[in-house]
């Protein structure tokens, strides 16, 4: 027998606001054309002014403890994936701790942009594994509507507003890829890509926020091979193959990249999960947004194979395996 953790609940949240892209075409010079056809993205929602990364977490954060059953008092640790903090300190995960009435237990932000759900997620499921905790909350949430230069058509109508978050738990099994939870998570990065993807501000280096800067071609370049080798050690890592796989929750930065993985996996495309059509790119949101779609509406049933993958600014990539 060993310990793993499974996922007992998921839950998300969006701004109210939602923003087409022919209400962007009034802002830059842009089309609703060009954006559907390049990057598959239609509408995003954007948080309210006053609206933070920590407002959204607790209510996606609510929504998953809702629908796990189980009390915040419960939560040993609190793992929260984001790029775009209320403050540069303290962590938002320490706000959203006190939100949600959380008076024991220990709360940290995981900063891996894109893929910084699949970070956060593993860093819950090594704790749980090891014994340091029982339950784990993994939230991923953000507002990159404020790191955006509204003036930049190349990476304003990508992104969106929203969060997303699991309640993790420790089973005991076997621990077989037939068995419940979390198989296997698989994180990389590389640095010598930081300037394909960053902001161009920060308390250390201009003291200012700052906007988001990106070499999209190169990007795109990197997303699909990094993806596709991740997601081959994964299903190796577990002498699984790719016709094992019940869903595809991929991170939701653009249709054309997730539909490549898709084609390379021959997965058929009612198997892979979508939402970046509504969302745009909501970077560590993307994923626990996604999940929380397809397990409310029943898609993902207990016993399926999830595979999740991102990749993000660093680079920094990975993957994860899950039986639900
Ligand atoms: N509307 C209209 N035209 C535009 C826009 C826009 N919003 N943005 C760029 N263009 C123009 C460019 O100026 C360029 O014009 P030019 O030929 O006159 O110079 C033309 O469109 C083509 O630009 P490219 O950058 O070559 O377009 P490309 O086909 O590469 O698509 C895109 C750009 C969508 C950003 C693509 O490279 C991409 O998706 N890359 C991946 C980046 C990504 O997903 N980043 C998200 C963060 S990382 C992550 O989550 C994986």
């Amino acid at each position: 027998m060993m310990i793993r953790s499974r996922i007992a609940g998921c839950g998300s949240y969006l701004p109210e606001r939602a923003v087409s892209n022919v209400e962007l075409a009034e802002r830059v010079e842009t089309s609703d054309d060009w954006i559907v056809q390049r990057t598959g993205i239609r509408s995003r929602h954007l948080a309210a002014d006053g609206e933070l990364t920590s407002d959204l977490a607790v209510h996606a954060a609510r929504a998953a403890l809702e629908h796990a059953g189980v009390d915040a008092g419960s939560i040993d640790c609190l793992i929260l994936a984001t790029t775009t903090p209320d403050n540069t300190f303290p962590s938002t995960a320490t706000k959203v701790q006190a939100a949600l009435g959380m008076t024991r237990g220990f709360a940290m932000d995981v900063q891996a942009v894109c893929a910084g759900f699949i970070y956060a997620l593993s860093v819950a499921d090594n704790f749980i594994r090891n014994g340091q905790a029982r339950r784990a909350l993994v939230i991923g949430a953000e507002t990159f509507s404020r790191i955006l230069d509204w003036e930049d058509r190349t990476t304003c109508v990508l992104f969106g507003d929203g969060a997303g978050a699991v309640v993790l738990e420790a089973v005991e099994n076997e621990g077989t890829s037939a068995d419940a939870g979390v198989l296997s998570t698989h994180l990389h990065s590389d640095g010598r890509f930081y300037d394909l993807l960053y902001v161009n501000g920060g308390p250390s280096s201009t003291g200012t926020v700052g906007h988001v800067r990106m070499h999209g071609q190169e990007i795109f370049r990197h997303a699909v091979t990094k993806l596709s080798e991740v997601v081959d050690e994964a299903l190796t890592a577990n002498g699984l193959t790719p016709a094992d796989i019940d869903w595809l929750v991929p991170h939701q930065a653009n249709r054309r990249i997730i539909d490549g993985i898709g084609r390379k996996l021959k997965l058929a495309a009612d198997k892979v999960v979508l939402t970046v059509d509504r969302h745009g790119n909501t970077s560590a949101a993307s994923i626990p947004l996604a999940l929380a779609e397809a397990v409310a509406d029943g898609r993902i049933r207990r016993g399926d194979l999830v595979l999740m993958e991102a990749i993000g600014g660093g680079l920094t990539w990975g993957a994860a395996l899950i039986r639900w």
